[in-house]
């Protein structure tokens, strides 16, 4: 059983050229940000091209549960009636996060310099998830959390009646933690300070100087730093969702697999903190090119043009690229399996605590449709079988992950024999639309 109803076990098999259009849908972390931070802002916001999947719901569900009015126009269009800064209210239920570690850290934060309290939970994967690199932060903002051993959920946060200003220096890369501490930050009088190592996807900087708060970025020895003065009156915004470059990253590797194919995935994201896995295909040999770039709502955006790319090398994945591409790594190692010679991926020990541990999911998956994979704490090789071609022809255990499920499924695309998930039902929760996206394209994916 997946948290969401029965197994969806789901097949995919060799499939002729993939062609045509892929439109996917919206981003994923602009779309949990633009709801929290309408909901932190007076008057409202309205948001077009939101990701309808599960997780972007569950977040929408919390805020409501906190007070904001958020409803959805039957063309899409998202209101949300914010409460402002410090406004948020007691919520009288559980607040169940599902699948989303972005959702749950990042509400944790806003709530967290409130003098209200909360419970969180979530599905069976999210309840695994560490949470301390949250309430850590948190703490020293005055909120305090109880929870499951191991500082997992469920867990109930107070919120601080009477928070102060912090200067935390991130000691993980992750752009959950940043923006939890931020969106604290945001209650708390004065100016927080973050500081990180690595620079991690910057929406939450980007959308909260959108909204009119006093925020500023500098490079120094330490890494970056992020100051926020606190109690700003958030600005209610119109936010354009841009497409979600990690769902792209999908059918984009099924076409450079797929002998054949030439699909256009248009109007993509390519802020430089997201789009590691595009620069890194394109070193291991890929046809795929970036047409008509350009400026879109302060990110830079375009075309992707991707060829079936026969002759692709494994390369070595700098390691200082983790951050850009964390969430394409199992995708990434999917095309490594049809590459010639080793993908090297080293400095990514925050897959194992994603979604499920995509190191071991992969690995384990990728050994089974015969291909060599090695792997350590932090880094794993995957010796791609180049012209020998992948066998496939097993079932891969997803562990709640939709990611997971989506690699595999690309991989059963271009293997000798189907490929088998044990469960697609989580896909909802990132590409509701994944499976009608591929089968358009002609890709041969269905229940199983
Ligand atoms: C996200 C940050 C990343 C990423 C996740 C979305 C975000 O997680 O893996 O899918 O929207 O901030 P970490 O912050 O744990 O690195």
């Amino acid at each position: 059983m997946s948290a969401h109803g029965p197994a969806q076990k789901m097949i995919a098999r060799r499939s002729e050229g993939l062609r045509g259009e892929a439109h996917v849908p919206g981003d994923k972390s602009i779309s949990h940000r633009a709801l929290i931070l309408g909901a932190l802002s007076v008057g409202e916001t309205v948001v077009t091209g939101l990701l309808e999947g599960q997780d972007v719901l569950d977040t929408a569900k919390a805020m409501r549960a906190f007070g904001a009015e958020v409803t959805r126009d039957g063309d899409g269009t998202w209101h949300v009636h914010g409460v402002g800064v410090g406004g948020f209210a007691e919520p009288g239920e559980v607040i169940d996060c599902g699948n989303s570690g972005t959702g749950v850290r990042l509400i944790m934060g806003a709530m967290a310099t409130c003098p209200i309290t909360a419970t969180f939970t979530g599905d069976a994967s999210l309840n695994k998830r560490p949470m301390a690199r949250v309430t850590d932060p948190l703490a020293l903002f005055g909120a305090q959390a109880v929870g499951r051993s191991g500082g997992r959920l469920p867990m109930t946060i107070v919120g601080a009646a009477d928070p102060v200003p912090v200067r935390y220096t991130v000691p993980v890369p992750s752009a959950q933690v940043k923006s939890a501490v931020l969106l604290a930050g945001l209650n708390a009088p004065g100016q927080t300070v973050v500081i990180e190592r690595e620079a991690t996807r910057d929406h939450t900087e980007r959308m909260l100087a959108g909204f009119g708060a006093e925020i500023v970025t500098e490079d120094s020895d330490e890494g970056r730093v992020i100051t926020l003065t606190g109690r700003p009156e958030l600005r209610p915004q119109t936010i354009v969702v841009p497409r979600d470059p990690s769902s792209a990253a999908f059918p984009v590797c099924a076409a450079l697999i797929v002998p054949g194919s030439d699909v256009l995935v248009p109007n993509i994201g390519l802020n430089p903190t997201r789009a590691g896995l595009f620069y890194t295909l394109q070193e291991m040999g890929a046809d795929l090119t970036f047409e008509n770039l350009r400026e879109e709502g302060g990110e830079p955006v375009a075309d992707l043009r991707a060829r079936h790319s026969p002759g692709m090398k494994g390369i070595a994945v700098p390691p200082e690229r983790a951050a850009s591409m964390i969430d394409e790594y199992p995708v990434l190692s999917v095309v490594a399996a049809f590459a010639e010679g080793a993908t090297e991926m080293r400095g990514v020990k925050e897959l194992r605590v994603k979604e499920s541990d995509r190191i071991a999911a992969m690995a384990d998956g990728l050994r089974a449709a015969g291909v060599e994979v090695e792997d350590g704490p932090d880094w794993w090789i995957v010796h791609g079988r180049g012209a020998a071609g992948v066998p496939g022809g097993a079932t891969a255990a997803t562990h709640l992950d939709h990611r997971i499920a989506m690699s595999f499924l690309v991989l059963g695309l271009a293997s000798d024999a189907p490929m088998t998930v044990d469960d697609g039902g989580p896909i909802a929760t990132s590409f509701p639309v994944f499976g009608t996206l591929m089968t358009d394209l002609g890709a041969d994916i269905g229940p199983a």
